[in-house]
Order: structure tokens, then C-alpha cells, then sequence
């Protein structure tokens, strides 16, 4: 009884897991945190587009330099654009006070939004925000319905508005159901670059909010390696010492 319970609360946690994160049907992110080039990438973009108003405060450049394979000359020219020292991390100029005023709240620090949030949902949420002319800020977000971020990226992706379809639930009402987004006005970028840019960024985040993950991989790695070779060992050991009993 207490095993077929067990079976039953081990095959049911990954679906809570999927529940809980909102939306069952995320497009996969794909991140590679041991890409060196998108990291590179995502991580000016990111200082290009988010740091404006968002923070990382966990990251010193100096770090993020070694990490990423980048000089210190390199730093200073493509990531450092206030007067920072390397040893320094990724903070907003704007004031919090003003933040708030602006935007009803303040952007969050980002350092381990991709913990708490995952990948697909970052890249979900990059890739969803749609017109929407009830909103103050002209636009909507489909993973963080009511957001007050604006679409920082539109000229980029371009505009998309949301096309609903209505269905029917179980009692027979009819409600309006996401379909699929139509772009109203073309971005400087194809919809596989943008994706492409998004990515980049999202493996830029997922990077930050572990930067020991491409350490404990490469570690891993090794660990397996020796346990392998160990057992080897182990079992022509085990062979040798069992010849004589049998
Ligand atoms: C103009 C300021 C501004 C810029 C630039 C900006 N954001 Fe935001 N962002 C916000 C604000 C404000 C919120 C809070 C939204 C809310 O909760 O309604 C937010 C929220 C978010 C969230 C959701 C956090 C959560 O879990 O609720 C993520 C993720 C995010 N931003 C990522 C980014 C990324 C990545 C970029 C760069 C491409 C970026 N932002 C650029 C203002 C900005």
C-alpha cells in the first residue's frame, strides 16, 4: 500500500511541477550555458536592453570576464558602459524611487530570475508581449498578464496583436481562448533572429543565476569518468578474488 502511494506521489510531481509554472505549452528555450558565443552575445544585449532598468546584483564584471573569455580591454569596451571598476557588479542607474513611479513598481534584479522563473518562461515572456491598447504602456504580456515592463524589444520583434478563438468548457460557456499571435508592424528582425536574440539573452540569464553550473558540469564529468574506470577495477578485483571459492 505504502509503495503503490509512493509510485503514485513520484509520477505525480513533475506534473505539479508543469501546473504550478503556469501554462503547460511553453516553446523549449533551448539554452546552452556552455556556448561561449551566445553568452558573449546575450550578455551585451543584456547590458544593451535590460540594464537600463534592471539590476544583477549577484555579478562582478571581473567574473563574468573569466566566465565568458573576454580581456579586461574587451569589458570595458562592450559590457562596462557607466564608470564601473571590474571588480564591480551590475547595477541600474535609475533610482528605485523613481522606478516606482514610472512603473507602478520597480523592475527586479534579474540575478536569479532564471531560477525562479526558468528558461522557457523567460523565453516565453520575451517573445509575448502583444498590443494592447487598454495598457498605459500600449502593450500586454501573455506569461505576466497586466505587466508594466514595456516591450523594450519591439523594434526588434516588431508588434504583434493576440488572436483569441472561443471555446466551450465543460458546463457549455464560451470563453476566449489564447490562439495565436499576427504581426501588425514588421521588426528589423525575422521571427527565427528574434528568437535567436531572445535565446541569447535567456542563456545569458540562466548563466547568471548559476555561474558554477559550467564548473559542476565539467566536474561531473570527471567524477563519472573515474567511477567507470573504478569499477573496472572493482570488478576484475572482485573476478580475481572469487576464482578461488568457486
Ligand atoms: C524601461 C525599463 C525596463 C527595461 C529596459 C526592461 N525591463 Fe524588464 N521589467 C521592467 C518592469 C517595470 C518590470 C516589472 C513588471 C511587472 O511586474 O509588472 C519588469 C519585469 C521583468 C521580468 C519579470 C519578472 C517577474 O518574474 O515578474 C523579466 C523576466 C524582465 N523584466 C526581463 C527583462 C529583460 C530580459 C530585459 C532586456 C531585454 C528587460 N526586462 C528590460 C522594466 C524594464
Amino acid at each position: 500500500m505504502l509503495k503503490r502511494f509512493l509510485l503514485v506521489l513520484l509520477l505525480s510531481t513533475p506534473l505539479v511541477g508543469v501546473a504550478s509554472s503556469g501554462g503547460g505549452h511553453l516553446e523549449k528555450a533551448n539554452v546552452d550555458v556552455s556556448n561561449t558565443a551566445s553568452l558573449q552575445r546575450g550578455a551585451r544585449n543584456f547590458m544593451n536592453y535590460c540594464s537600463g532598468c534592471h539590476s544583477a546584483q549577484y555579478v562582478r564584471f571581473n567574473r563574468l570576464g573569466a566566465d565568458l573569455g573576454l580581456s579586461e580591454a574587451q569589458l570595458q569596451d562592450n559590457l562596462m558602459f557607466a564608470a564601473e571598476r571590474p571588480f564591480d557588479t551590475i547595477q541600474v542607474a535609475m533610482p528605485a524611487v523613481d522606478a516606482k513611479r514610472w512603473f507602478g513598481q520597480p523592475p527586479p534584479d534579474l540575478s536569479l530570475i532564471a531560477r525562479s522563473r526558468g528558461a522557457d518562461w523567460l523565453f516565453g515572456f520575451l517573445t509575448s508581449f502583444y498590443q494592447d491598447d487598454t495598457r498605459a504602456t500600449g502593450m500586454n504580456n501573455l506569461l505576466l498578464p497586466g505587466a508594466s515592463m514595456p516591450h523594450v524589444l519591439w523594434e526588434l520583434q516588431g508588434i504583434q496583436r493576440a488572436v483569441y478563438r472561443i471555446e466551450n468548457d465543460a458546463a457549455g460557456n464560451e470563453h476566449e481562448v489564447f490562439d495565436r499571435f499576427e504581426h501588425t508592424t514588421a521588426g528589423s528582425m525575422s521571427t527565427e533572429e528574434y528568437k535567436e536574440f531572445v535565446r541569447d539573452i535567456v542563456t545569458f540569464l540562466e548563466y547568471i543565476s548559476e555561474p558554477v553550473k559550467l564548473e559542476r558540469i565539467q566536474l561531473g564529468i570527471w567524477v563519472m569518468f573515474f567511477l567507470l574506470v573504478f569499477f573496472l577495477f572493482a570488478y576484475a578485483l572482485k573476478k580475481e578474488y572469487w576464482k578461488d571459492v568457486h
